[in-house]
């Protein structure tokens, strides 16, 4: 007996192959030279990326997560390889990866209705946060434009204290959403919009420091990205502000999300939140994808950006990276005290 009813099975297997559609379209105009480079230390060749996505899939959905059937695991694990050395390695050509991607997802379509459904979603998710860190590395190289919408909305509005849930229950949501707690905050008050480019300038000429991508053809009424934590929480506080935790983030956008623009779509939103488990976390389906990254190095981002797709840029999801780190899609939402 199949795990999986047939509506299940085909909604999975729609979302599979969306996925890669959106992979490949990212790539597509793309020469080889593009594709083995290494544009930056923070960021993998492309091709990295791409054979890295087909042996996440062949190890979780055709290994059960187990390294030693996996084929060219100590090229493509994440933690065995630092990003700034994959330029080094004697990676899988452009046409062997996508081949890898080809024969890793027959195999997958084939043994589709005995799998965990859990396990399939966090293929999909992964694959896509891949198509983000690629965008990432295309933008910085010059090599695609950002879509950034225009800032439209103004002012900020109070979220009222009391409970609210933080978290979720959601069938796509990772370990590090649960388990979903009551979570008790005082009131506060939370810009409904984003920092535009202009606003950002007025900071940069009174001696703040630039984000990584920075020159007068900015448009003035779009959101700025590329900012580091640093230069947000610098940001928030030079104007007599601050960052929202990543609870209140959550409660305002939950229960007053429709007065908050651009929640999703537009830039990821720094939270002065060190990333850590949930109380009564339990790491699934294995320990590296959120736990190694617990204990106060790294800050949370909420929100998603112009590139997110919208599987991940849910309400609930929680997004980090090293508080310097600003190649990300990075922006600021302010918020202060009620
Ligand atoms: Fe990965």
């Amino acid at each position: 007996m199949s795990l999986l009813g047939s509506a299940a099975q085909s909604e999975l297997a729609f979302e599979l192959e969306r996925t890669r559609g959106r992979t490949e379209e990212l790539l597509e105009s793309l020469s080889d030279e593009q594709l083995t480079r290494q544009f930056s230390p923070l960021q993998s060749p492309l091709v990295w990326d791409l054979a890295h996505v087909a042996h996440f899939e062949e190890l979780w959905l055709l290994h059960g997560g187990d390294r030693r059937r996996s084929e060219h695991v100590e090229l493509y694990d994440a933690f065995a390889n630092p990003r700034s050395e994959r330029g080094r390695l004697r990676l899988l050509t452009p046409d062997e990866a996508r081949d890898y991607l080809r024969r890793v997802r027959e195999a997958v379509l084939d043994v589709l209705p005995d799998l965990d459904p859990f396990l399939v979603r966090t293929v999909v998710q992964h694959e896509l946060q891949h198509g983000e860190t690629m965008a990432q590395t295309l933008v910085l190289a010059g090599l695609l434009d950002a879509e950034l919408p225009e800032v439209t909305a103004s002012g900020d509005i109070v979220v009222r204290a009391g409970a609210f849930t933080l978290g979720s229950t959601d069938e796509w949501a990772y370990d590090n959403e649960r388990p979903a707690h009551i979570v008790e905050l005082p009131a506060f008050r939370i810009d409904r919009a984003l920092v535009t480019n202009a606003e950002y300038a007025e900071f940069v000429d009174a001696g703040g420091a630039p984000p990584l991508v920075w020159h007068d053809g900015l448009p003035a009424r779009q959101p700025v990205q590329h900012v580091s934590f640093h230069e947000a929480e610098a940001y928030a506080r030079w104007r007599g502000k601050r960052l929202p935790s990543e609870a209140e983030w959550e409660k305002a956008v939950k229960t007053l999300g429709a007065e908050l623009e651009h929640t999703r779509g537009a830039v990821w939103q720094w939270t002065r939140t060190a990333f850590h488990g949930y109380p009564g976390f339990v790491a699934f389906p294995y320990r590296e994808y959120s736990e190694p990254f617990f204990g106060g190095d790294y800050m949370v981002l909420r929100g998603g950006s112009w590139i997110t797709d919208p599987v991940v840029s849910r309400t609930t999801f929680r997004n980090w990276d090293l508080p310097q780190r600003r190649q990300i899609f990075s922006g600021i939402r302010c918020a202060s005290d009620g």
